[in-house]
C-alpha cells in the first residue's frame, strides 16, 4: 500500500519546504521536490492513494510523552482506557503516546510494568511506549531500573509530592538518580514539596476551606519552586539527566532556566492547561465547578502572569516539550468524590485530543513559530525519550506517522464538538482554534480523514525506546 501526499508544505524544526511525501507500507520512503522527475516514475499515477495537501502543512505525528490511561488515583481510575484515549489522541493528530506504568511501594516494578502491557496490548489505535513510575525506591526497584533500561523503558518518574502514595524522600531520590547516572536513564520529576503541601491542606480543611480553589491555594508556587531547585541540585550532585514534568510556576521555570544557563543537563515540560487556563478563571469557578480543573501542579494565577511567562520560556527553549499530562476523570462520581473536601478530588485534566490544536493556536497568535510547534509537540519528545529517527521526523526510513494540518480549517472544542475522550465534560469547553487536523496517518494507515475515524484498536504497537539523545 503506497500513499503519496502531494503539494503540501513539510514542516520540521529547521524549516518549511515544498515536498511530496511517499509512504510505502509502514514507512516514509521518499521526499520529492515538486517537478523533480529523477525517480523516473509518475508517483501520482502509481501510488495506491494520493492525498492533495495543497495549502496544508505536513508534519510528523504528534508525540504526547505524558499520559495516564487508567491511572489509579484517589480511589478511582483515570477514565480513558488505552482504547478510548489513543483513539481520541489520533483524532487530535497525536500518533504516539508515552504512558506511565505504575509501581507502588511494596510491589515489584516488573509486575507494575507487566500490568501496563496487559492494559495496552491489542487496544491502542496508535503506537505507544512506557515510562516507569517508581513509587517505592528500594534495592529491588533500583535493580529493576537496569533491567527496564535494557528492555526499552529508559525513563523513570519520581514524586516529591503525594506522601504515602507515590512520594520518594530525598535519600531515595538520590539513590534513583545515582542509578540513572550509571545506566543512562532519564529521571522525570514531579517537583512539588508534598510534605509542606500536606500541612497546608490539613490547615485549610481545619479552617473549613473545602472548595476546589483551595487545591491551588495550598500548592503555592513556592512549593513548586523549592522542589524544582532541590531536584536540580540532586541531579547535579549525581550527574543524572533530569526532566521536570508539568511545570506551571514561572518562578520554578526561572530556576530551571538558571541551571540550563549554567550548562546543566536539566529540562522542563509544560502542558496546555498551564498556558491557557488559570486559578482565577477556572479553579475558582463558582460552587464545585472548579473541580474540573484540579490537577497537580495546579493552575496558576493569571494576575501573577505565569501563563505569558511560560509561553516565553517555550520560545526560548527553557521549556523543551509540551505534553498533556492527560489524566481524565468524569465529573459525576469521580471529581465529585471531593465535594466538601478538595483534597479528595482526583487530580487530572483530559487534553490528549487537543494538544496539537492548542499549541497551533500559539502559532496563530505569534507566540511560537510553526517550526517550534513541531519541535515542541513531536521532534523534541522523540529525541528526549529515545524514539527519534523512527518517530518525530518526516524523512525516508521513519515510520509513516504523519499529520496533514489545515490552517484554513477551524476547530471548536467542547463536549459535543471535538471530543472523543471518555469524559462527561471538557476542560476546554468553548476554545476555538484557527486550524484543523485534516488527515492523520499512523504507521502507514490513514486513521483520521474526512472527519471520520478509520483506525482500529490493535493497530498501535508497543515501541521500546533507546536512551535520550540529550544525554551528555
Ligand atoms: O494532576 C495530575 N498531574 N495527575 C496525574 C498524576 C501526575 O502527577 O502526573
Ligand atoms: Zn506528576
Ligand atoms: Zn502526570
Amino acid at each position: 500500500m503506497t500513499i503519496l501526499i502531494k503539494n503540501g508544505t513539510v514542516v520540521s524544526p529547521t524549516g518549511r519546504t515544498q515536498a511530496d511525501v511517499l509512504v510505502d507500507g509502514e514507512k516514509i520512503v521518499a521526499l520529492v521536490t515538486p517537478g523533480d522527475t529523477s525517480l523516473g516514475v509518475d508517483l501520482a499515477a502509481t501510488a495506491d492513494t494520493v492525498i492533495d495537501a495543497a495549502g496544508k502543512y505536513v508534519i510528523p505525528g504528534g508525540i504526547d510523552c505524558h499520559t495516564h490511561m487508567e491511572l489509579p488515583f484517589g480511589g478511582t481510575f483515570a477514565s480513558d482506557t488505552f482504547e478510548t484515549g489513543t483513539r481520541a489522541a489520533a483524532w487530535g493528530g497525536t500518533t504516539t503516546i508515552i504512558d506511565f506504568a505504575v509501581q507502588v511501594q511494596g510491589a515489584r516494578v516488573q509486575d507494575g510494568l507487566a500490568a501496563w502491557h496487559e492494559k495496552a496490548r491489542g487496544n491502542c489505535a496508535i503506537d505507544y511506549a512506557f515510562h516507569q513510575i517508581i513509587g517505592g525506591v528500594d534495592d529491588d526497584s533500583l535493580k529493576a531500573m537496569d533491567e527496564l533500561v535494557a528492555e526499552g523503558i529508559t525513563s523513570f518518574k519520581l514524586f516529591m509530592a503525594y506522601p504515602g502514595v507515590f512520594y520518594s524522600d530525598d535519600g531515595q531520590i538520590l539513590k534513583a538518580m545515582q542509578k540513572a547516572s550509571d545506566n543512562g536513564a532519564m529521571i522525570m520529576m514531579h517537583a512539588e514539596n508534598g510534605i509542606a503541601i500536606d500541612v497546608l491542606v490539613a490547615q485549610a480543611l481545619a479552617r473549613g476551606e473545602t472548595d476546589p480553589v483551595y487545591h491551588g491555594l495550598t500548592r503555592p508556587w513556592e512549593t513548586e519552586e523549592e522542589a524544582t531547585h532541590r531536584a536540580i541540585m540532586l541531579a547535579r550532585l549525581t550527574g543524572a539527566p533530569l526532566y521536570i514534568v508539568h511545570m506551571s510556576a514561572k518562578q520554578a521555570v526561572g530556576t530551571l532556566a538558571a541551571a540550563r544557563n549554567e550548562g546543566w543537563n536539566v529540562f522542563g515540560e509544560t502542558c496546555p492547561q498551564y498556558l491557557y487556563l488559570s486559578l482565577e478563571e477556572n479553579l475558582a469557578a463558582p460552587g464545585f465547578e472548579g473541580a474540573k480543573w484540579v490537577c497537580s501542579t495546579p493552575l496558576r494565577s493569571r494576575a501573577e502572569g505565569h501563563q505569558d511567562e511560560l509561553w516565553k520560556y517555550l520560545a526560548t527553549n527553557d521549556l523543551s516539550v509540551v505534553s498533556t499530562d492527560h489524566c481524565p476523570f468524569c465529573f459525576k462520581e469521580q471529581k465529585e468524590l471531593g465535594v466538601g473536601n478538595f483534597s479528595k478530588i482526583p487530580n487530572g485534566i483530559g487534553s490528549v485530543e487537543h494538544r496539537m490544536d492548542l499549541i497551533y493556536q500559539g502559532v496563530v497568535e505569534g507566540r511560537v513559530s510553526f517550526e517550534r510547534w513541531v519541535e515542541l509537540c513531536s521532534t523534541t519528545p522523540a529525541r528526549m525519550f529515545g524514539l527519534y529517527g523512527r518517530k518525530g521526523v518526516i524523512a525516508p526510513g521513519a515510520d509513516a506517522d504523519i499529520v496533514i494540518y489545515d490552517p484554513d480549517g477551524h476547530t471548536s472544542i467542547g463536549l459535543e464538538k471535538t471530543h472523543h475522550m471518555n469524559m462527561d465534560h471538557s476542560a476546554w469547553e468553548g476554545y476555538e482554534i484557527d486550524g484543523k487536523v485534516d488527515t492523520v496517518i499512523s504507521r502507514g494507515l490513514i486513521v483520521v480523514a474526512d472527519d471520520e475515524f478509520r483506525g482500529h484498536a490493535g493497530h498501535g504497537q508497543y515501541i521500546p525506546r533507546g536512551l535520550s539523545q540529550y544525554l551528555i
